[in-house]
């Protein structure tokens, strides 16, 4: 299969998130790994609300985004903990795609003071509804403690969690995409890809 197309998404509207910061160590990685990587910041690009009835009639911006989402093969998606939950703006860039995730992996990032592990299965249950694979595991960052102040990762640990998610995403990606894909091409009818034919 050729390369494996990783997409990050930070869902931070904070200047100098920490999400953000650690998706990039974990887009950088996946390129050491041979991915091709691209990254939607949602602070950057602020897709409107979500409204099915104008969802025929997509702005520039948001064409862009799903041609991105189209591109991917995988996605680390990085949410910051907001009471319990996942951001309002990973929840809305989630509700313009479905189709979309199907037969494609994901692996989870959340910033939070007690590890986020709610925000991290809600994030694995609403991909999932959308027919997405998920990592067995996620990564959870505590910004005052894994950060210095200059903004660089100062915990170890860290570093290694984020190195490890960056590698199975390339390796498991790789064969859930390239199998998915076969099976799209093929003409057998009882296997999950053959509803995705065109
Ligand atoms: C509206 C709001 C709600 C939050 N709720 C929680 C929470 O329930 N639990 C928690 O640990 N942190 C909570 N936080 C703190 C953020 O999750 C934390 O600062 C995180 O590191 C922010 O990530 P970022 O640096 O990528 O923006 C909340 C922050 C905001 C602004």
């Amino acid at each position: 299969m050729r390369p494996l197309n990783v997409l990050g998404v930070g869902s931070s509207m904070r200047a100098g998130s920490y999400g953000t910061k650690t998706l990039k160590v974990v887009l950088d990685t996946a390129q050491k790994n041979e991915a091709k990587t691209r990254l939607i910041d949602l602070s950057i690009i602020r897709m409107p609300m979500f409204n099915p009835d104008l969802s025929m009639q997509p702005d520039k911006e948001i064409q862009k985004v799903t041609d991105d989402v189209n591109w991917a093969d995988a996605f680390i998606l990085v949410s910051p903990d907001y009471h319990g939950s996942m951001s309002g703006s990973l929840k809305n860039f989630l509700d313009y795609y479905w189709e979309e995730f199907a037969g494609k992996t994901f692996g989870y990032i959340c910033t939070s003071h007690e590890k986020g592990l709610p925000v991290l299965d809600q994030m694995r249950t609403a991909f999932r509804h959308c027919y997405g694979w998920s990592l067995p595991y996620s990564v959870s960052v505590n910004g005052e403690e894994d950060f210095n102040e200059a903004g660089e990762i100062i915990s170890s640990l860290l570093n290694k969690r984020l190195r490890m998610l960056a590698r199975d995403l390339v390796v498991y990606g790789k064969l859930i995409r390239g199998q998915f894909l076969q099976d799209m091409s093929s003409e057998t009818s009882d296997t999950f890809a053959a509803r995705y034919r065109p």
